[in-house]
């Protein structure tokens, strides 16, 4: 079997409400990576495309986190209404999203606008 080709982690975890960090899945529905899975098998793309769930992946004030590798392309503020263009411009037309991407200077800094969480 040919390895995947894109690996999609999708944050699904989950924090009490108010907390400081926020939450990357706050219903505890896991509702984002639903959609990645269903919206990479009906384009196809299963066996060579793997949409999981992660849990937190340390950008919580960024969040809802999703990252794509191999690229190292990191999504922020992900809505379900974001999938279909994530998978139809990234994933399979390998133009990231640039609108939901998280800035390098954001990644993994001790401070940024974002933090904490406004
Ligand atoms: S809770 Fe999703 S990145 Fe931390
Ligand atoms: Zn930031």
């Amino acid at each position: 079997m040919p390895k995947f080709e894109k690996h999609i982690f999708i944050c699904t975890n989950q924090r009490p409400e108010g907390h400081a960090k926020g939450s990357c899945n706050p219903s505890g529905e896991g509702q984002l990576h639903q959609l990645f899975k269903a919206g990479v098998a009906k384009r196809g793309l299963k066996g060579k495309v793997r949409a999981n769930k992660s849990g937190c992946l340390d950008q919580c004030e960024h969040g809802p986190t999703v990252v794509v590798y191999p690229d190292a392309v990191w999504y922020g503020g992900v809505t379900p209404a974001d999938v279909d263009e994530i998978l139809d411009s990234h994933i399979v037309g390998n133009q990231p999203v640039e609108r939901l991407i998280i800035p390098d200077s954001c990644l993994n800094a001790e401070t940024c606008p974002h933090k904490p969480r406004r």
